[in-house]
């Protein structure tokens, strides 16, 4: 079972990219998790731009994300939207044959963040087989100095992550036993 979390945030001390690196720091058996990368890199969303090959840096994202059987996304809140970078990202794989059978889940790192969220949660279950809620978590306030590493030595912190991969996977074997 391969999950991808893609964080949408590109600040060096980002919290998403905290709680994503932390989520491939866990041991959940059954479960590997290797984190997305180049998201930063994707061009503007242009229909123009998205034929066969399309530019590098979207055919390395689309490969990361059809090689996975599940998503995370974690992304800040701008101004009640969801971060440009995580939304251009989703906007260059609705086009992708694939990604409508894929799962995600949302893992909100800030309790005040509502919209950005509930917009992800529109557009992942237009573009995929749905969002699994069981899966999907709001965490309470990290500090910045907590790393990955020591999010992971948090039991409280861990036991949330733990529960949304497995909750994930489930889901993923669900769908495969119900084909
Ligand atoms: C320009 C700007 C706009 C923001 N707008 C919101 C907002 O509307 N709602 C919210 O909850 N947080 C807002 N925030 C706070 C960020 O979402 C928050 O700091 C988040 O943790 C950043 O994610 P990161 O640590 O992964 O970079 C805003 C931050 C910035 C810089």
């Amino acid at each position: 079972m391969r999950i991808l979390p893609i964080s949408g945030s590109l600040r060096a001390a980002s919290s998403n990219s905290r709680v994503v690196a932390a989520l491939a720091l866990l041991d959940v058996p059954g479960v590997s998790v290797s984190v997305a990368h180049g998201l930063g890199d994707l061009p503007h969303f242009n229909p123009d731009l998205d034929v066969d090959p399309a530019p590098p840096p979207v055919e390395a994202f689309r490969a990361q994300v059809l090689a996975a059987d599940g998503l995370i996304l974690c992304s800040p809140e701008y101004a009640h939207g969801v971060a440009g970078v995580m939304k251009n990202g989703l906007d260059w794989l609705v086009s992708v044959i694939g990604v409508y059978e894929k799962r995600p889940a949302i893992i909100n790192t800030a309790a005040r963040a509502l919209h950005a969220p509930a917009h992800m949660r529109d557009n992942l279950n237009v573009m995929t087989a749905g969002v699994v809620e069981e899966a999907s978590i709001t965490l309470p306030h990290l500090p910045d100095d907590l790393s990955a590493e020591a999010i992971v030595a948090d039991p409280a912190l861990a036991a949330s992550l733990t529960q949304a991969l497995e909750a994930l996977a489930d889901a993923i074997r669900a769908d495969r036993d119900a084909a």
